[in-house]
């Protein structure tokens, strides 16, 4: 069995929340690269998506090990004083916790891992994205492992037609349900279909049982109690053979959905799929981004990435993605390109409702 880790961490941007500083990167490879030597990773590879460090690992010692946490922290940590030193913006943004207590998950930092019998040839594919939350991969998961206008394989390839379980998370209560589709598509949608509290954290194969995609359902705004930052989520996806193939894994991301996040995470805008060079959100702090990284894993070996989106066939999507980004920018302040009250993660509402209290009368 061999995991795979992805844990990611906003530790300063460049310029302001845009993108992250390659000095950042070079250390972080370093310090992966020593644990690598130490012989507690099989391989890893640092990468960014927007102002968000990117650390996929693989090893041996299964999900949520208090050794392979620590790397991450530590490594964050390390970043964040080194994004002081250059003055990077918001340096430590997401390192919510004053020192490491066994677990990242409940600290900050974003966390997918998946552990698995690795087949003869393992592709997989790590979505990773800036400016928006982590129910973004509520849409595409459905699509990728439910829907047949989406992925043929579920209906012509005889190792799909079963179909897949997912496991739906209430971030708000914290409970979670299962669902097996595509018996149960209807009920299941009442909830993923609200994906700023019900959250896909899983899919699982329904006959084999065998994992093919996690995500990161860590909510900032929830474990800090206040704002700090968009989730900027991350998904690991298995493809292939009893999953759906890559080309299928990426479809969803053809339609530009529209997510919560862009300026200040109190916006709609539409999910842009890029390439990684291109992840840097500038126009008004977005629109919201998502690249994706595909590997072939040999032996733990993380061979690539490939830039997946990179791609003529998703500039369609793009295009697409800066109209409906220009639609709802002309909104302005109005719902619904900025997010309802309750939803927005930064108000001025309370204040200014004091402010006026006494000019408010009743209506006759
Ligand atoms: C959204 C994001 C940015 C910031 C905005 C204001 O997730 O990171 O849009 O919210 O640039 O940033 P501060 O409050 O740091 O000045
Ligand atoms: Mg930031
Ligand atoms: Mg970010």
């Amino acid at each position: 069995m061999i995991t795979l880790s992805v844990i990611k961490a906003d530790i300063g941007g460049y310029v302001g929340h845009s993108s992250s500083h390659p000095d950042i990167l070079a250390k972080a490879e370093e310090d992966l690269a020593k644990a690598q030597r130490e012989g507690l990773l099989i391989d890893f590879h640092v990468t960014r998506c927007g102002d968000d460090l990117q650390l996929i690992m693989t090893h041996e010692l299964g999900e949520n090990n208090t050794r392979i946490h620590q790397l991450a922290w530590d490594t964050f940590v390390a970043g964040t004083e080194l994004a002081r030193q250059l003055g990077l913006y918001g340096a430590g943004q997401d390192l919510l916790a004053d020192a490491f207590s066994g677990n990242v998950k409940a600290m900050g930092p974003g966390v997918a891992e998946m552990m698995f019998e690795q087949r003869t040839s393992e592709p997989v594919v790590i979505f990773m994205a800036d400016k928006t939350s982590s129910g973004a991969w509520n849409m595409p998961l459905y699509k990728m492992f439910a829907d047949p206008f989406n992925t043929i394989g579920l209906v012509i390839a005889p190792n799909m037609h079963e179909g897949f379980s997912f496991e739906v998370h209430d971030i708000k209560d914290s409970k979670k349900v299962m669902f097996s589709t595509p018996e149960e598509i209807y009920d299941m949608l009442v909830f993923i279909g609200a994906p700023s509290r019900y959250v896909v954290k899983s899919v699982r194969h329904r006959t084999t049982g065998n994992i093919g995609a996690v995500s990161s359902t860590q909510k900032l705004a929830l474990i800090a109690g206040r704002y700090v930052g968009k989730d900027d989520p991350v998904c690991i996806v298995r493809c292939q053979g009893e999953f759906p193939a890559v080309g299928e894994v990426l479809e969803p991301f053809s339609h530009p959905n529209l997510v919560e996040g862009w300026m200040r995470g109190s916006h709609y805008g539409p999910l842009m799929p890029v390439a990684l060079r291109d992840s840097n959100p500038s126009r008004f702090d977005g629109p919201p981004r998502v690249i994706a990284a595909g590997f072939q894993i040999s032996k733990g070996k993380l061979v690539g990435p490939r830039d997946m989106f990179d791609d003529p066939g998703f500039d369609e999507a793009r295009r697409q993605a800066n109209i409906a980004g220009e639609y709802m920018r002309r909104h302005g302040p109005f719902e619904p390109h900025r997010l309802p009250l309750d939803e927005m993660e930064y108000t001025t509402m309370p204040g200014v409702m004091k402010k006026l209290q006494g000019r408010f009368t009743n209506l006759d």
